[in-house]
């Protein structure tokens, strides 16, 4: 036994040396350990990784590896070299780091998950006549709720945060639209407990649960088990095709009962963790820019449907919104944060767009930051920092496409839905959902600050690199059905 101990021991020290000493090879970027041992910097990572990236690109430029809690990321800031790494899906891969993610925040394992197919039968189901069929059943979703939520003293001012009333209308409409309403339990209750999860969700894919908090989410995970549990097409008002399609597959590959609602979990987050925000942050800064909100009620007065239209011909007028489009692409350039993170499967060369070479050591990961640039890059947007509803527009009231750097025109000017191989594939009905959602608010509601001279709150620090970003507080808000008269 104690041989095993102490064998235990000098594998433990041998790997740490050997993971500690690692030294830069003159091909490969520039490395920075940090001063801790094998944690280097993972501390100011989990921080605020933007502010910690940012400085990282102030010292090394643009491509530099990071030890990250025993693992080395290399990271790459600029926009002209990422397809090096989106087009290079043979050498960096994307379902493994994926995967450490589902175990790590679903405990979730399916030896058979494969993304191209996973992703080519999400594809079908958010495309074409299926997509318009799921934006209608949304749209009827959105109108009830809100109705609903407002129909108790119709005339009288409510007050609410806007990021709660965001986020809880998008998740609850989402959630009816694509998995039914459940048998056990109320939408209302679901957004709950989801909130709860979601909560603790960067610190589950970090790994870094205080004790308390395991038990929490674990308790958590297990009511959002349940209320999923009872999914199946003998409901009430069933799941979405999709959805039935996505549970058919896994009992055909002979997932059991539990693992399919781990599965459910992870579909709930990857469908609805990101639209609320969104919308949150578009809203906020209409409110927050008058001129803004001008412009796109003004756009949304045009597209009012005629007394007796049809859903869908309303639905077909929704497409045309170029200032709505432009401002929700501003929204999202200042607040959709994700990283993109690829693993290097055999060592490979990175081959950078101003002509210079970069080993990547198999083993490793690389990881993208769009937020950092080329969405805040001052380079590429005038002030960045800023929120100028029109940046994407052009004089002509076309969408604006052209953005340079240093001379050169750039692919990638803002990637809130990622790009290459792997790009949201539910960004179309999610845009779609984000735009019912505000034309019906601008156009039913009376809606204003509480306080007219509010500000937009900064972002949680804590989730930069999981997508949509989310505010540290609130923007109190307070609306009423507007006077038919
Ligand atoms: C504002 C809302 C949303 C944002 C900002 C967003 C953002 C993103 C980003 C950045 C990626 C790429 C990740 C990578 O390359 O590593 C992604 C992937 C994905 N998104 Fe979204 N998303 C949103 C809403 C949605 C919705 C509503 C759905 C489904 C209905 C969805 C489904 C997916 C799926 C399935 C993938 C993985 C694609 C693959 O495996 O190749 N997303 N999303």
């Amino acid at each position: 036994m104690i041989w095993t101990v102490l064998l235990l021991c000098y594998t433990l020290i041998l790997l740490f040396v050997i993971l500690s000493n690692r030294k830069r090879t003159k091909r490969e970027p520039p490395l920075d350990k940090g001063v801790i041992p094998w944690l280097g910097h993972a501390l100011e990572f989990g921080k605020d990784a933007a502010k910690f990236l940012a400085q990282m690109k102030e010292k090394h430029g643009d491509i530099f590896t990071v030890r990250v809690a025993g693992r080395y990321v290399t990271v790459l800031l600029d926009p002209n070299s990422y397809d090096a790494v989106l087009q290079n899906s043979a050498s960096l891969d994307f379902s493994r780091y994926a995967k450490v993610l589902m175990e790590r925040i679903f405990l979730l394992r399916l030896p058979q998950y494969d993304p191209v197919t996973e992703r080519a039968a999400m594809n079908q189901h958010f495309h074409g006549e299926n997509l318009t069929y799921l934006n209608a059943t949304m749209q009827r979703n959105l109108q009830t709720l809100l109705t609903s939520d407002i129909l108790q003293n119709r005339m009288d001012w409510k007050q609410d945060g806007l990021f709660r009333l965001c986020y809880s209308l998008l998740f609850r409409a989402g959630y009816l639209t694509l998995f039914g309403a459940g048998q056990n339990s109320s939408p209302d209750t679901v957004y709950d407990e989801f909130r709860r999860f979601d909560g603790l969700l960067t610190k589950m894919a970090r790994t870094t649960l205080k004790p308390e908090e395991k038990r929490e989410a674990q308790l958590v995970r297990e009511r959002l088990w349940n209320f999923l549990t009872f999914m199946g097409p003998d409901q009430r008002e069933g799941p979405s095709p999709w959805l039935q399609s996505y549970l058919k597959r896994l009992q055909e590959e002979g997932v059991d009962r539990d693992t399919q609602r781990r599965a459910l979990l992870m579909q709930l987050w990857a469908t609805q963790g990101n639209t609320g925000p969104a919308t949150f942050w578009l809203l906020g800064y209409l409110l927050t820019f008058p001129e803004a909100m001008e412009a796109v009620k003004r756009e949304f007065e045009g597209l009012m449907p005629a007394e007796g239209a049809s859903e869908e011909a309303f639905l077909e007028n929704l497409q045309n919104t170029p200032v709505f489009d432009s401002a929700l692409s501003e929204a999202l350039r200042l607040t959709a944060a994700p990283f993109i993170t690829r693993e290097v499967l055999v060592n490979t060369t990175l081959h950078m767009a101003d002509g210079q070479e970069y080993d990547l050591r198999q083993g490793d990961r690389v990881c993208l930051f769009p937020y950092l640039s080329p969405q805040m890059d001052p380079e590429i947007h005038q002030e960045p920092e800023k929120f100028k509803y029109d940046r994407f527009l052009n004089t002509d009231g076309t969408e604006r496409k052209d953005f340079f750097k240093g001379g050169r025109k750039m692919k990638y000017y803002t990637m809130p839905w990622g790009a290459g191989k792997n790009v949201c594939v539910g960004r179309h009905f999610a845009i779609s959902g984000i735009k019912q959602f505000l034309f019906m608010v601008l156009t039913r509601l009376d809606l204003e600050l509480c306080d007219p001279d509010s500000e937009m709150p900064v972002a949680d620090a804590s989730r930069y690199g999981f997508g949509m970003l989310q505010p540290a507080g609130d923007l109190q808000i307070r609306y009423r059905l507007k006077d038919p008269s």
